[in-house]
């Protein structure tokens, strides 16, 4: 059969399932983007020859391919380096005065977070023996663009001519990253709210940006709670300027030089 004979879901059945199996899964509400979920599914379910959607909600629980492919799909990974640099500057100027330090970025997309991290602490002379990254995100596409350390132009937009050179080897269009003269940087493919999570051990310093925007208050502070289990006493979160992180007890809100973090109370 060819493909163009085979019909995309019109029932709308399974399709509220659908996007509840999702937030449960990972937290992301895509209640907003109904109409682009929609139309994403429908080409999904028509290449794959899926007749409904009611087949996709069950596949999301039970098909771990189909739901990796979904994931992939629906989640934003915009991201570029050195992006809300003054915060990334705080990090570093806070790691720099540790005598060993671990960061987790979570989620890191593709990876770009991460590697700004470990070019700044390169630039502020941070030994690079005793500071290592790691880098999460439920998007595996991306963890795989984050492993191979090849961006293109518009990633880098934010960074002079001399930071490209001194960082990067250009191949053709293409930039790849000089991991060897950073810190070490690592990355898996995880849900936060997987409890996989609790197996990464504990860190100094925890970057969240850009993702709870994606969750509800209650995923928020599901969200924040499991962060802090994995904080050492006194550990630092960071969150992006547009997530709205919900008040609990369990953080101090704390300012430095225009730069807000949550330290572990
Ligand atoms: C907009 S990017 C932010 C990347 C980077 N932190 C930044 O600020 O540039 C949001 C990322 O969150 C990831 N994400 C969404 N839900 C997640 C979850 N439950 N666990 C891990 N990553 C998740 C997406 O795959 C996406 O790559």
């Amino acid at each position: 059969m060819n493909i163009d004979d085979v019909a995309i879901p019109t029932d709308m059945d399974g399709f509220e399932e659908f996007l509840q199996n999702i937030k449960i899964l990972c937290g992301v509400d895509l209640q907003s983007k109904r109409e682009i979920t929609l139309q994403r599914l429908s080409a999904f379910a028509k290449n794959k020859r899926i007749k409904t959607f009611k087949e996709i909600a069950s596949m999301v629980r039970y098909n771990s391919i189909t739901r990796q492919d979904i994931l992939n799909l629906i989640t934003v990974n915009e991201t570029y380096f050195y992006r809300e640099l003054p915060q990334l500057k705080d990090v570093i100027g806070h790691a720099g005065n540790l005598s060993e330090v671990r960061i987790l970025c979570a989620p890191c997309s593709s990876g770009d977070e991460v590697y700004s991290l470990a070019m700044l602490a390169y630039e502020v002379g941070i030994d690079p023996r005793y500071m290592s990254i790691v880098g999460i995100d439920i998007n595996s596409e991306a963890i795989v663009q984050a492993n191979s350390g090849i961006y293109n132009e518009r990633s880098l937009h934010r960074l002079s001519s001399y930071q490209k050179e001194r960082f990067f080897t250009k191949i053709d269009d293409k930039y790849e990253i000089k991991r060897r003269m950073l810190c070490r940087c690592d990355f898996k493919v995880l849900n936060v709210f997987d409890d996989a999570l609790f197996s990464l051990g504990k860190f100094d310093i925890i970057l969240s940006r850009n993702m709870m925007i994606y969750f509800d208050d209650n995923f928020r502070l599901k969200c924040v709670e499991r962060l802090h289990k994995i904080l050492h006493e006194y550990g630092r979160l960071y969150a992006g300027h547009a997530d709205l992180v919900p008040h609990t007890d369990i953080y101090a809100k704390q300012f430095s030089g225009g730069v807000t973090f949550y330290e572990k109370a």
